[in-house]
């Protein structure tokens, strides 16, 4: 079939063993480059930037944060002028650090040209601990001294200081750049990295160690699903499609299941996975985000305020979670990790649980998030799971075969990608009913880059879009939510049940699911409205 002007979003059908829908990119995408020239209008782009990668010899920096920023520097979604300084306590000189950066940036599939024309921005500054004032006072002098050289009439300075580093040290770093790293003439602006907290607690005193430095302008915590690519297109998914919309609540979707399955273990990383656990790790921050932006209202626009208040609001209108919400599992062999000390740990690699949000829009709607380690696949999907067909048309009621729920499913990763998995009739002379599988996938949309979660985060900060970051009122509702449940399992040494690794779970999971999916039950009936 061919497109026509009159149609310009037409779907090509194409039947094989399922049916498959893939976008006409010829009209979605009218530039090779939209995003750039876009960005090349906007004020900071034709400032100056000093970028401050604090941890910078650290494992996240290597493996995310330069690269992100190598990718941008690429794209040329850097301003012209801009220079990376690294800092840590290790000793290392500039070549050492580039050295050290070059066989990860490289992996990025960058050319070696580009990657060493980048290297020649990065420098990188050592002290002795992350609160060292007179390290900083010579690093900002360099920037300083960059910035003097690159001013042009009425120009700009602006710093973004990365922390990459663990969050007992984001407090003598914040006091420090308050104190020492300012920028006179431009913003300001400081990343920072989970996990922002084990409890409602510390989480509190750890945004009491920046709020007393910075303001929540200021501050950019990244939770990196909210830029992956399927979860940035929900917003406009849900809010430029009207027939999503309408559907989009209680009277249609039955439950909605958000699921992240990985294939491997701890992998000798246990000993610091020991300490968190899958539902600090997995489900507090990474699932929940998506559960806001999936549950949320209409925003009142599209101002990162707006949203986050969206997202606020759904989370002030769920139920604390406990023990009898979940079903919790531990891999066996977890503990035979040796860097995990304590052998009789409870320390859950699997975690399901059941929420409820309490809204005209969800009441009575199970809200299922699951996370685990060393399952059976590597997948993160969202499936909303529409209420069954009630139609007495003997035509579609008389099969042996029961019709399944229609379900809407949004697949993370990995092949990022939309489906709409509904019942058809079999083709042919048959009327009996099979499943019919919609699928959009993003890696069939030519002439389209899907850069990593890092890259798109880091050019909202220096964008000054707060809309995919984590606002504190969030941050301390999501861990109000999660606590109580962390310490039951911290104090009661509640035992998690075993499944065998490459296993879909623990064994009573097919029922528990069952059980729990189940809309509207009895607990869910205590609405708060
Ligand atoms: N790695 C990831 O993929 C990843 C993903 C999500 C979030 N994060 C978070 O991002 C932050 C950095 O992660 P990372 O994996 O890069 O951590 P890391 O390698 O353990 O630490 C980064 C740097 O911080 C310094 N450091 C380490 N432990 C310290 C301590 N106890 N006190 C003071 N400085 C210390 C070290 O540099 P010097 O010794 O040279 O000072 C190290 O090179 C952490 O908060 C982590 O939870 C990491």
């Amino acid at each position: 079939m061919n497109k026509t002007a009159s149609d310009p979003l037409h779907l090509r059908t194409q039947m094989d063993s399922n049916f498959s829908f893939r976008a006409d990119t010829d009209f979605v995408i009218d530039e090779p480059n939209p995003i750039n020239k876009a960005v090349s209008q906007e004020d900071w782009y034709n400032q100056i930037l000093s970028i401050v990668v604090v941890g910078a010899s650290g494992d996240l920096a290597k493996k995310k944060t330069y690269p992100a920023l190598l990718n941008l520097y690429e794209e040329h979604l850097l301003p012209r002028e801009f220079v990376v300084y690294g800092y840590a306590r290790s000793a290392k000189t500039h070549e050492e650090l580039r050295r050290h950066l070059f066989p990860y940036l490289l992996k990025t599939g960058t050319s070696e040209h580009i990657v060493t024309s980048f290297l020649e921005k990065c420098f990188y500054y050592s002290g002795k601990t992350y609160g060292d004032e007179s390290a900083y006072t010579s690093m900002v002098a360099n920037l300083a001294t960059f910035e003097y050289e690159k001013r042009s009439v009425n120009s700009v300075a602006n710093r973004l200081f990365y922390l990459a580093v663990p969050p007992n040290v984001f407090g003598p770093s914040g006091v420090v750049i308050k104190k020492v790293g300012m920028s006179e003439s431009g913003w300001t602006r400081v990343v920072v990295e989970k996990p922002f907290g084990r409890d409602l607690d510390s989480c509190n005193e750890l945004l009491k160690s920046l709020s007393d430095d910075f303001n929540e302008d200021h501050i950019y915590r990244i939770d990196h699903y909210l830029g992956k690519e399927v979860v940035q297109n929900l917003m406009l998914f849900r809010f430029g499609n009207p027939m999503w919309e309408k559907i989009w609540n209680r009277d249609t979707i039955e439950s909605v299941t958000i699921s992240f399955k990985e294939p491997f273990g701890t992998e000798g990383r246990g000993g610091y996975f020991d300490q968190f656990g899958v539902i600090r790790d997995v489900l507090q921050n990474h699932l929940l985000q998506v559960l806001t932006l999936f549950a949320m209202e209409p925003p009142e626009s599209d101002d990162a305020d707006a949203v986050r208040d969206a997202k606020v609001e759904v989370l002030k209108n769920m139920d604390v979670i406990t023990l009898e919400d979940c079903l919790l599992g531990q891999y066996d062999g977890y503990s035979d990790d040796p860097t995990i000390e304590n052998k009789e740990t409870n320390c859950p690699t699997y975690a399901a649980m059941r929420c409820w949000i309490h809204t005209p829009r969800w009441e009575g709607v199970p809200f299922i998030l699951q996370a685990g380690k060393a399952l059976d696949e590597k997948l993160v999907d969202v499936k909303a799971r529409f209420r069954s067909p009630t139609t007495t048309l003997k035509s579609v009621q008389s099969f042996s075969k029961k019709l399944e729920p229609s379900e809407l499913v949004l697949r993370l990763q990995p092949n990022p990608a939309l489906e709409l998995h509904n019942n058809i009739k079999t083709p042919g002379l048959s009327f009996s009913p099979m499943r019919g599988k919609m699928t959009m996938n993003y890696d069939d949309i030519p002439n389209v880059s899907n850069p990593d979660a890092y890259t798109r985060l880091l050019l909202s900060v220096m964008r000054g879009d707060q809309g995919s970051f984590v606002r504190d009122d969030e941050l301390r509702r999501s861990w109000e939510i999660f606590t109580p449940l962390l310490h039951s399992i911290d104090d009661t040494g509640v035992r998690p049940q075993p499944y065998k690794q490459k296993s879909k779970g623990p064994d009573d999971l097919a029922e528990w699911m069952e059980l729990m999916s189940k809309p509207g039950a009895a607990q869910s009936l205590q609405s708060s409205l």
